[in-house]
Formats: C-alpha cells, sequence, structure tokens
C-alpha cells in the first residue's frame, strides 16, 4: 500500500503522473466526476487549517466520494487520550483513506505504520507537507510550462516552513534547479535539508538576507509567513515577524514572466498592492490545490492493492533506547514509540521520525 508522509514517499515518475493526471482532471473534469461514488475520506485535523482541510472535502466531493472527520481535536476521543495509532485504526473502520494534519512531528508517520487504509500527511508541525509540494509543483508547470531549470527563491521562515522543507525534497528531483535561500539568520533552513538533501542531490544553493539583491534572477519566489505558533520564545518571533515583505517597487525588480507562491495563510508578508500583479499566483495556486488533491485521491486508492507501487525501501531503522530526539515536538518525545534512528550520509544520527539531530 501507498502512504503519502514524505514527498520522497513518491518517485519522480509518480510525481510527474499525478501532476498529469490533476492536468487532465483540468481538461476533462466531468470524466472524474463519479470516480470516488461509495468511497469516504476521514479528514483528521489536529491544528487549525482552511486550505487544506477544505481542499480535500472539496476534491473528495467533486469526485462523487463522501467525507467525515474533525477538525479539532477537542471533538474527538483524542481529548481523552486516545493516541494516534489508536485513532487511526479505529477511523480505517469508517473510512477508505485518511488525511491527517498534526501539530506533532512524525505522527503521521507512525499512523502510517498500523493503518489498513492509505494515510495522508497533510503537515505534520514543521516538518513536511507534500500536498502542498504537488500544489507547488502544479503551480510551477501552469505558471511556468516546465519544472525543471529554474531558478527559485524561498523567502522568510525557511526554519519552520515545512513547505519550504518539502518542496526542496521535491525538486531536487528535477533537473536544473537553482536555490535562493532568503532569511535572517534566525530563520535559515535547518542543516538536514541542506546537508541531507541539496548536497546529497547536488542542488544549488545559497543563502543571503537582502531580497532585493536576490529577486531580479528567480523564476519563481516562494514567500512564506513567520509562523508565530511554532516559535518557542515571543521575543525572539518579534525580532524576526517583519523580516521581508514583498511590495509593488520590489516586483519592479523581478523578471517579467516570475511567478509568486506562498502556501497562504498570509499575514503581512505580500501587501494586497501586490495581488492585482499578473505574476501574483498564490490564488490560482489554491485552486491548484484542490485540483491535485483529487489526482492524488484517485492515485492512492488505483494503488492500494497495486505492487508496483509501494513505499520505497528505507535503511532499517537504528532502534536504541539510550538515545533521544532533541526535538520536544516529535512524536517520540509526546508518545511511547520506539526510539528509532538513521545514520545519515554524512556521519550525523537523526531521529526517524522528525529528522532533528540526537543528543
Ligand atoms: N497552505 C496550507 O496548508 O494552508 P492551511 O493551513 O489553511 O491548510
Amino acid at each position: 500500500m501507498k502512504h503519502l508522509i514524505d514527498p520522497t514517499d513518491l518517485t519522480k515518475e509518480e510525481i510527474d503522473q499525478i501532476v498529469a493526471l490533476a492536468e487532465d482532471i483540468i481538461a476533462h473534469r466531468e470524466r472524474y466526476q463519479g470516480s470516488m461514488a461509495h468511497k469516504k475520506l476521514a479528514t483528521l485535523f489536529y491544528e487549525p487549517s482552511t486550505r487544506t482541510r477544505l481542499s480535500f472535502t472539496a476534491a473528495m466531493m467533486e469526485l462523487g466520494g463522501q467525507v467525515l472527520g474533525f477538525s479539532t481535536p477537542q471533538s474527538s476521543s483524542v481529548a481523552k487520550g486516545e493516541t494516534v495509532q489508536d485513532t487511526v485504526r479505529v477511523v480505517g473502520c469508517f473510512a477508505d483513506i485518511i488525511a491527517m494534519r498534526h501539530p506533532i512531528e512524525g505522527a503521521p508517520q507512525v499512523a502510517s505504520e498500523v493503518s489498513q487504509v492509505p494515510i495522508i500527511n497533510a503537515g505534520d508541525g514543521s516538518h513536511s507537507h507534500p500536498t502542498q509540494t504537488l500544489t507547488d509543483l502544479l503551480t510551477i508547470k501552469r505558471e511556468l510550462g516546465h519544472i525543471d531549470d529554474i531558478t527559485i527563491g524561498f523567502c522568510g521562515d525557511l526554519r519552520f516552513g515545512r513547505t519550504v522543507h518539502s518542496l526542496i525534497k521535491a525538486l531536487s528531483r528535477y533537473h536544473g534547479i537553482k536555490v535562493v535561500l532568503i532569511a535572517p539568520d534566525e530563520l535559515r533552513l535547518p542543516d538536514y535539508i541542506k546537508q541531507d538533501v541539496c548536497d546529497k542531490m547536488g542542488v544549488a544553493y545559497r543563502e543571503t538576507d537582502n531580497l532585493d539583491e536576490a529577486i531580479p534572477e528567480l523564476d519563481v519566489l516562494y514567500m512564506t509567513r513567520v509562523q508565530k505558533e511554532r516559535f518557542l520564545d515571543e521575543d525572539e518571533f518579534d525580532r524576526v515577524k517583519d523580516s521581508f515583505v514583498l511590495d509593488a517597487r520590489r516586483m519592479g525588480l523581478a523578471k517579467e514572466k516570475m511567478a509568486v507562491l506562498h502556501p497562504l495563510p498570509r499575514v503581512n508578508e505580500i501587501l494586497t498592492e501586490v495581488d492585482d500583479d499578473p505574476r501574483a499566483a498564490y490564488f490560482r495556486q489554491v485552486e491548484n490545490g484542490k485540483l491535485v488533491r483529487m489526482a492524488l485521491i484517485i492515485s492512492l486508492m488505483e494503488w492500494k492493492n497495486d505492487p508496483a507501487h509501494t513505499m520505497p525501501e528505507h535503511d532499517s531503522p537504528i532502534v536504541n533506547s539510550a538515545l533521544h530526539c532533541s526535538n520536544p515536538k516529535c512524536i517520540c518525545n509526546n508518545e511511547k514509540h520506539e526510539r528509532r534512528f538513521r545514520l545519515a550520509e554524512n556521519g550525523i544520527t537523526r531521529c526517524w521520525y522528525c529528522d532533528s539531530k540526537v543528543r
């Protein structure tokens, strides 16, 4: 069975297949209506969401299927202390496929280990957001006509931005990708993405804290919100919250065909004066999110019993109860799970569930 926990759970061919299916859905909407009749999607959202939850709901409804679930854990038996694994065992009795968002990193991973139905990670803490990645790839393809051979600038909160981490992982499989990381020191991209993804896959990247200097070379500018909810220290958040603002003056420095993406919600990092610029693609990106989730649901349901589409082979985890994950927001520090680690190629031992360093 195929789950989608991390973008690397999909081969590049599978990603391209999903993006192509979304494009076919756009061209032939009527062909897909009813394709999920009598099927049910459960949306288990332990954390707030507008786009992801509602686009999954709209996608399943447009395919003729039905949706059940919860939008806040307080309205479920999670409030009584039910674990993630028990919850998905139960919900798997009612639904054919599950989309889960959780503030604790690694929660969808442990869910997938016991689930009888495909699990889709709809965002886990600061770690990963693979369906946003599919949305972003479809948007880049539709805006520029290609995904290969682009220079993409990621701007803002690259430390906590799970959409950034996931998109860099996926883009590392494409040809000729150049990445410009635009962030203040406090919000720089985590080392594990730079080392285990960019260095390993040969993705050219550079870091700067100057958006004006970077913007002229970009084909895609990926803006992000500074995520207040991820900071442990409010003073640190106050210092960096207004780091970068995209306005009409800065758009004047950019290429005529640059596409501005943002996973949304925005706070103040893109002024509304940019919204009418034809290069502002972030509301078209939202529509693409529903279309690509339609394609994903169809694909995972088709692949459920297909031996050609299974989870990738990973090296066996190192199980060691003497080691500890350094991330207080990791599932292994919040529920009782085996302490598992992996040895990255650069010799650093990382948590199996959330990729943080060990201590
Ligand atoms: N982009 C995104 O994940 O938005 P929501 O938090 O509203 O789902």
